[in-house]
């Protein structure tokens, strides 16, 4: 089993190298995913190019709805990964506008750097701990190296699902601290809703309708690191493989941060028809 596994690993890399140079030459109409990097290199739970591209074609329609100008805009993407987002977001920052990527994936950020043009890509290597992504590193919280107020949009894409209740809330708080006031964020959550409890009966009976993976697998019903609002399935080794927070415990955050609701897009990996995977809100920083 392991051996065919391995067989079928290598074959798709095989192909997928053979096959990435020949597609970018046949891509007339959205330049921006000419950046999509070969399988090896394509992180974040979407593996595929198809998915890399599907993805970044749902994130860059949210963008175009949700920023006030589209063009010339200051991105920050946490948690950036090998740059999924920062593909979507090339089209508004042309026209002097940069995208800088954050991560704590000292291998990602070095990625990014060589695979991106700079400018307007930068990337910036996070020595913060996250017992999932970076074990070693750094035990406490870091603000983010950039000035306050200097961004249009900030973006994560999958961050949050791996952030226990203290970062989730602290990154909140810097993501105020960084947007202009009136600057949006777009960021994806496992949302713990009625939906989702809705969802629930669904999951045993038959099998999923939206996405590949056991329907087991999103059910949050271990509280992370004894939290009231942030649950993490059973089956992980460490909360931060996977995190959901309750309406309430949003709720509680946005306030805190002093961050508002402004727009929200439901996941279907609550077994519903979805815009994405995970659930996406739009968050906006008050003028
Ligand atoms: C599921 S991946 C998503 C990557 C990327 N956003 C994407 O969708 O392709 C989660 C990312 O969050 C990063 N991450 C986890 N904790 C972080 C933290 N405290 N600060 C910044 N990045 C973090 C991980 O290193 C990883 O790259």
């Amino acid at each position: 089993m392991k051996i065919l596994k391995s067989l079928r690993q290598f074959t798709y890399n095989i192909l997928d190298s053979l096959y990435l140079p020949m597609d970018r030459r046949r891509i007339y109409r959205t330049r921006n995913i000419r950046l999509i990097p070969g399988q090896g290199d394509r992180r974040g739970g979407k593996l595929s190019y198809a998915e890399w591209a599907h993805v970044i074609g749902i994130f860059q329609a949210l963008m175009f709805i949700h920023l006030d100008k589209k063009e010339g805009n200051k991105i920050l993407d946490i948690g950036c990964g090998t740059g999924l987002l920062g593909i979507a977001s090339e089209p508004f920052v042309a026209s002097g506008g940069s995208c800088t990527g954050l991560d704590v994936m000292k291998e990602d950020i070095d990625f990014c750097r060589r695979h991106y043009p700079s400018p307007p890509f930068k990337f910036i290597h996070l020595n913060m701990k996250n017992p999932k992504y970076a074990p070693d590193q750094e035990d406490k919280k870091l603000p983010w190296p950039v000035e306050g107020e200097s961004f249009d949009l900030a973006l994560a894409l999958s961050v949050w699902t791996h952030l226990n209740e203290e970062d989730a809330v602290f990154y909140m708080k810097e993501v105020r601290r960084v947007l202009k006031p009136g600057g949006k964020a777009i960021i994806s959550f496992f949302l713990l809703d009625e939906l989702y409890r809705e969802s629930l009966g669904k999951r045993f009976k038959e099998p999923g309708r939206f996405h590949m993976t056991p329907q087991t697998d999103w059910i949050f019903d271990r509280p992370a690191y004894g939290s009231s609002s942030w649950f993490c399935p059973k089956w992980v080794k460490y909360p931060e493989s996977a995190i959901g927070v309750t309406s309430e415990g949003l709720e509680r955050m946005l306030s805190e941060a002093g961050i508002e609701l402004a727009a929200q897009y439901q996941g279907n990996w609550k077994e519903a028809p979805g815009v994405f995977f995970q659930d996406v809100l739009v968050l906006r920083r008050p003028i």
